[in-house]
């Protein structure tokens, strides 16, 4: 049976530069799509660039170019972020491709033929310098919120989606799939929502022109929601049939899972829109929804005019791109919200990088050079571990894979990390039981059983964590002398202590995985 895991980010806005919302974003669909490859998934990880709409219009225009140059250039910048954050994506989506605007055309015929779309009128505030409609809640002492001018009353033609015929059937899909939204808050949220009855949506505009045309009635484009959520089925290949390799519906033949990992701002377009729009064009529907948390800086909301925005650039040159990545998967549980700050960033590097698993690797490391002549020593026999003292650590490790599974089916990479420390942890404390200095000294057997399995919990490490900080992971393999790629190991087999025999490789001694940052210097970025 196939078992397909397709992920996605939200695409993020190119009217403004990568900050840390794209990049946690970005890194937690990273984490669960390099942990479902190790668990032997067919996976797909989809990430792009949401580039039509008005304020991309106007934005161009401010800077005096055409809609497309401008995309193109800010584009690179979040290509690059992929880059620095190492992502593992396996496309990248921009919505002024032509395989989109083709996928997006054709979403739109498909409702339009389930009679789902309808020709009315929009009428709102509008504000003409902006060209901007409005609604009353966004108006600011009902005046325009960006250039405090009067508004008016106006009237546009529109075309409209009939949401709210499909309100029973949303409840009662989110009712019997309880794992459809989370986190749970988020759920009910939604529940609450659709308990208040929806009203039709307008899906189409006539006041820009930088998008896709509706078919059949170019002067109008359409609505950017519901054509940039359509980008997750366009890179699926929609809507060419092969979309459903990982689109398909579960049935004996296969597992087909769709996860959508958005913030929580954007909940609403992806667990109520978006179903309605495939409900009515008869695709399947993507299985899970995520919603996680959004970050304040400093404790202080992040905008730019504070001018207290994070830039993942920054950072990741500062500090190192998997003290970032660990930072963010490990500062909150996955669906609250955080506080980052450069402090707790290098708080947690130090004692929880640095201290508990940087100094186990070079400890191990300088053992086996000099106690060793830098080779693993032969995997101990099962009748050379000691109750007391082995007994208890393998019994640990054995755990470890099923905790990890539990934890990341739930989407609790958090979690994870805290049961992959908790073996850190203990490995750490073995070191202190065993002594293998004073076993050295003593030149008792033994020292070759607590070298190995030392050894052999790093390469552990190295599995484990390199959903999260994949570089520093294949770093711990290559100071072990393991030269395979770490990206490359199936986790179901490999992941229990003496699963792989690694006695007889030469261990070569690295710079300091997390080296130590010394705290009083630090500046804010
Ligand atoms: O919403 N903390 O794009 P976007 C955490 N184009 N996450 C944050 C954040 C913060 N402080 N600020 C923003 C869009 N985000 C649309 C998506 S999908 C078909 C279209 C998150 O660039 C935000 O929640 O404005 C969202 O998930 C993501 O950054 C992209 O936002």
């Amino acid at each position: 049976m196939t078992k397909s895991f397709y992920i996605t980010t939200p695409i993020y806005y190119v009217n403004d530069v990568p900050h840390i919302g794209h990049a946690y974003t970005t890194v937690a669909a990273d984490a669960l799509a390099r942990y479902k490859r190790l668990c032997g998934y067919d996976v797909f990880f989809l990430t792009g660039t949401d580039e039509h709409g008005q304020k991309v219009e106007k934005a161009a225009l401010a800077a005096g170019v055409a809609p497309q140059q401008f995309v193109d250039s800010i584009v690179e910048r979040f290509r690059e972020l992929c880059t620095a954050l190492e992502a593992s994506n396996d496309d990248f989506i921009r919505t002024t491709e032509e395989r989109h605007k083709s996928a997006a055309t054709h979403l739109w015929a498909a409702i339009e033929k389930s009679g789902d779309i309808y020709l009315g009128e929009y009428e709102d505030w509008y504000c003409t310098p902006c060209e901007n409609f409005l609604t009353e809640g966004q108006l600011v002492d009902m005046k325009c919120p960006d250039c405090g001018r009067e508004v008016e009353r106006l009237k546009e033609q529109s075309y409209f989606f009939a949401l709210s015929k499909y309100g029973e059937r949303l409840k009662a899909h989110i009712e019997a799939n309880p794992g459809f939204i989370s986190p749970k808050t988020k759920r009910n949220e939604v529940l609450s929502f659709l308990s208040e009855g929806l009203r039709d949506l307008s899906v189409s505009r006539t006041t820009f022109t930088w998008g896709v045309p509706v078919p059949g009635d170019e002067k109008h484009i359409m609505y950017v929601w519901i054509e940039a959520l359509t980008n997750y089925l366009t890179a699926a290949g929609y809507p060419d049939e092969r979309y459903l390799r990982y689109w398909g519906e579960s049935d004996s033949e296969g597992e087909h899972e769709v996860v959508h990992v958005i913030g929580k701002d954007i909940l609403r377009f992806h667990s109520v829109f978006w179903p309605a729009f495939l409900m009515s064009a008869g695709v399947p529907l993507p299985t899970r929804v995520f919603a996680h948390g959004w970050w304040t800086v400093d404790g202080a909301k992040m905008s730019k005019s504070t001018g207290n925005v994070v830039d993942p650039f920054e950072v990741i040159k500062e500090y190192g791109v998997d003290q970032f990545r660990y930072f963010l998967l490990r500062e909150v549980r996955f669906g609250l919200d955080g506080d980052f700050s450069i402090p707790a960033l290098v708080r947690r590097t130090n004692s929880e990088l640095a201290n508990d698993l940087g100094n186990l690797l070079s400890r191990t490391v300088s053992m086996i050079e000099k106690y060793c002549e830098g080779i693993i020593p032969a995997a101990p026999a099962k009748e050379e571990l000691r109750d007391e003292l082995e007994g208890p650590l393998y019994a640990l490790f054995g755990t470890l894979a099923t905790d990890v599974d539990e934890c990341m089916e739930k989407f609790d990479p958090y979690e994870a990390l805290v049961k992959i420390w908790e073996r850190v942890r203990e490995v750490n404390a073995y070191i202190e039981k065993t002594a293998p200095w004073k076993l050295a000294k003593a030149e008792d057997a033994a020292l070759a059983t607590v070298l190995y399995t030392l050894a052999d919990t790093l390469r552990l490490f190295g599995l484990f964590t390199s959903p999260f900080m994949p570089g520093s992971a294949q770093g711990i393999w290559t100071q072990l002398g393991i030269t395979s790629r770490v990206e490359q190991s199936d986790l179901k087999r490999e992941g229990s202590l003496g699963a792989v025999d690694i006695s007889g490789l030469k261990v070569a001694k690295g710079a300091p995985l997390f080296p130590r940052i010394d705290e009083p210097s630090v500046e804010p970025v």
